[in-house]
């Protein structure tokens, strides 16, 4: 029996580095350590230099941030209007033909949309809402597709000071029913369908499901995408190309207060039911902007894309507000990335000339799937950044997205933040920071953070929970009326500090590793072993495309190290190639007891991989709520497949 441990071990040691290259450095907005010195000396007065630089206030605040723990208000007393900021002041700076989207629909027809086409759908759009009844404080439901109209809907409601709370359209009935009550919206925007591989999925008839339960929603406005029949019921129902037609272009931006809430998002984590995530104004439109700026580095030709869907916070914070406060030209694409073939992300890339691309490892390991040869048809030349965003990138699929994306010379930005946190919280500087594959290095400037064992000590070195200990401006404000669960949740495992969730190591160069959700720890006689890890070490061997990891329990380890692993296309290797493998890599105590090989793994409709389920079906039990998984069919076959596979000791 080992010793007793109270963190997590570190057993990944990833030595590679990139340097900023000196051609890089030289047109980069920060390229030396400038912001994190001047942050490091008074971070509340960095926060309000980038509140002053980058948002346009109508009065100015009088005190940067109120803390009352748990609870922060930041430049408290300031008004802004979070629309005027993102439309108004480019087309008056003369910017008013600067394309905001190049808008691209799964099927291959494109939208160019300007600032001022933008702006005036929007103020359109916001006359439209007034016209239905909706006023400052009112909460309007948003369920579509990615079409440029979610874009509009989101700022005409920040125009008139209703929240929003967007549902993810792959959401179903249920899904979307719960968020509304919750929030008790007036007003529910979607479409009549939207274009996903190839086909129609409809959205209005899940809509019209949905609402059937919603006693507060008087209205509801459709957009006409994906042409499929929808039933539309009179006096509630309105087309919204129909009332775009009467409506005025002129709705001026009220100033706001900084602490107006601008939107809801819910969280669904592992238990519960679904969280309202609040952000308000002010402090998350200056965290936004700033992040968005530094760290793609963002400059006045670059063409940026994101590829989230909007019904995430990464589609809220960066492609919405962020880059839109910027006055960023984007491309915002509909679909898949396999439609009609697996190479449209790179056909997009090349078509747009994109410099700054955005993404996340789970899509990175499904393009290693599919191999190199796909980008090897388009030239990316255009790129300059490549970020990642959603869960710990593995060191092999870094190397892969450096080498085959981004042509061995852009700085990859791993950027660590989450729904609740607003904006991203630990990241590089692409001009400034060293970069190590699978580590998002250090916090922001202006952000404060900490690794700390189970009595909340300062871990210097090695594994530990990430904590954040000072509050910053894009923080969620609470849990849509729920302030004890914000408090139960975040703050009262450690005091005083913000616990994510997350494992975290620390290398002896300082740099942060981050190691998963602490739930999914597992625990092999003794040694607490992070899923991050030892899913890194499968996949740095050569023929492993994906892994997922789980303990399950076992009568002599406590717990064992189950994997599943898909493999990349046309590759091979054996159940002891991969033990021996992962031995040599990180040790023999994370040798995994049983290896699946599966085409697919189970994953969230953001793409996170459910291991929850994959424990219960290692310990063989019925599966836990599947709801928010996005393809059912993947771990039935893992249960068909756990009952005939032998396990290897
Ligand atoms: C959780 C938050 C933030 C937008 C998308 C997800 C994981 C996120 C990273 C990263 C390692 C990451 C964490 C976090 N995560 N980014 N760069 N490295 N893990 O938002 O759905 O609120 O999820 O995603 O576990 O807590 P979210």
């Amino acid at each position: 029996m080992a010793d007793e441990h109270d963190t997590i071990d570190a057993l990944l040691d990833e030595q590679r580095t990139f340097p900023p290259t000196a051609a890089f450095k030289e047109q980069a907005l920060v390229a030396d350590t400038s912001l994190y010195d001047e942050a490091r000396r008074d971070d509340e007065g960095f926060w309000a230099r980038q509140a002053a630089d980058l948002v346009t206030w109508h009065s100015d605040w009088h005190t940067i941030c109120e803390w009352e723990l748990p609870f922060s208000k930041w430049f408290v007393g300031g008004t802004l209007n979070v629309s005027e900021n993102c439309l108004d002041r480019h087309v008056a700076a003369g910017r008013g033909e600067t394309v905001a989207f190049h808008w691209e629909g799964e099927p291959g027809d494109t939208r160019t949309i300007t600032y001022a086409d933008l702006l005036t759908e929007v103020q359109q759009f916001a006359n439209v809402l007034k016209g239905l009844g909706v006023g400052k404080g009112d909460r309007v439901n948003i369920y579509l597709p990615m079409i440029p109209e979610a874009a509009v809907a989101m700022l005409a409601c920040a125009r008139i000071g209703a929240p929003h709370s967007v549902v993810f359209g792959g959401f179903s009935a249920q899904s979307l029913t719960d968020r509304i009550n919750d929030a008790e919206a007036k007003v529910l925007i979607t479409a009549d369908g939207g274009y996903r591989r190839g086909e129609v999925f409809p959205l209005k008839p899940a809509a019209d499901e949905a609402i059937a339960d919603c006693p507060t929603i008087e209205h509801v406005v459709v957009v006409r995408r994906g042409g499929n029949d929808v039933d539309m019921v009179a006096g509630r129902d309105h087309w919204y190309h129909e009332l775009m037609d009467g409506a005025s272009a002129d709705c001026p931006a009220e100033p706001m207060d900084s602490e107006q809430l601008l939107f809801l998002l819910y969280t669904s984590g592992t238990t519960g039911k679904p969280k309202g995530i609040m952000h308000t104004s002010g402090g998350y439109l200056t965290h936004v902007a700033y992040t968005h700026k530094y760290v793609f580095d963002l400059q006045p030709d670059d063409v940026y894309w994101c590829t989230a869907d909007v019904g995430w916070i990464t589609g809220h914070s960066y492609i919405v507000y962020g880059p839109l406060a910027n006055g960023a030209t984007q491309v915002m694409y509909e679909g898949v990335p396999n439609y009609p073939d697996n190479d449209r992300f790179w056909a997009i890339i090349e078509k747009y000339g994109v410099t700054k691309f955005y993404t996340a490892p789970t899509a990175i390991r499904t393009f290693m799937k599919w191999g190199a040869k796909e980008p090897a048809k388009h030239d990316l030349s255009s790129l300059k950044v490549l970020g990642t965003v959603g869960e710990p990138i593995n060191p092999e699929a870094w190397i892969w997205y450096h080498t085959n994306i981004g042509g061995g010379r852009c700085p990859i930005v791993d950027t660590w933040w989450q729904t609740e946190t607003g904006g991203m919280m630990i990241s590089p500087l692409p001009g400034c920071t060293t970069t190590k594959p699978g580590s998002a290095t250090f916090p922001l400037p202006g952000v404060s953070a900490e690794v700390v064992d189970d009595e909340a000590r300062p871990v210097l070195h090695g594994g530990g929970y990430l904590t954040l200990t000072r509050p910053w401006p894009g923080m969620l404000r609470g849990i849509w009326g729920d302030p004890q669960r914000y408090q139960d949740t975040y703050w009262s495992r450690f005091e005083g500090r913000y616990f994510a969730g997350d494992g975290c190591k620390l290398d002896d160069d300082g740099y942060l590793w981050l190691l998963g959700r602490v739930d999914d720890v597992m625990n092999v006689s003794g040694h607490r072993i992070s899923t991050a890890e030892v899913e890194s070490a499968l996949v740095s061997h050569p023929s492993v495309a994906e892994a997922a990891v789980v303990g399950a329990n076992d009568d002599t380890t406590g717990q064992a190290i189950i994997a599943y692993v898909t493999l990349r296309g046309g590759l091979d290797a054996s159940i002891d190639d991969l033990r021996t493998h992962v031995a040599h890599e990180i040790g023999a105590i994370a040798k995994p007891k049983t290896i699946y090989f599966t085409p697919d793994l189970p994953k969230t409709r953001s793409g996170k991989i459910m291991r929850r389920l994959l424990r219960d079906v290692a310990e063989g039990r019925n599966l836990g709520d599947t709801t928010t998984l996005a393809d059912a069919s993947v771990v039935n076959e893992l249960q068909r497949r756990a009952a005939e596979v032998p396990t290897e000791d």
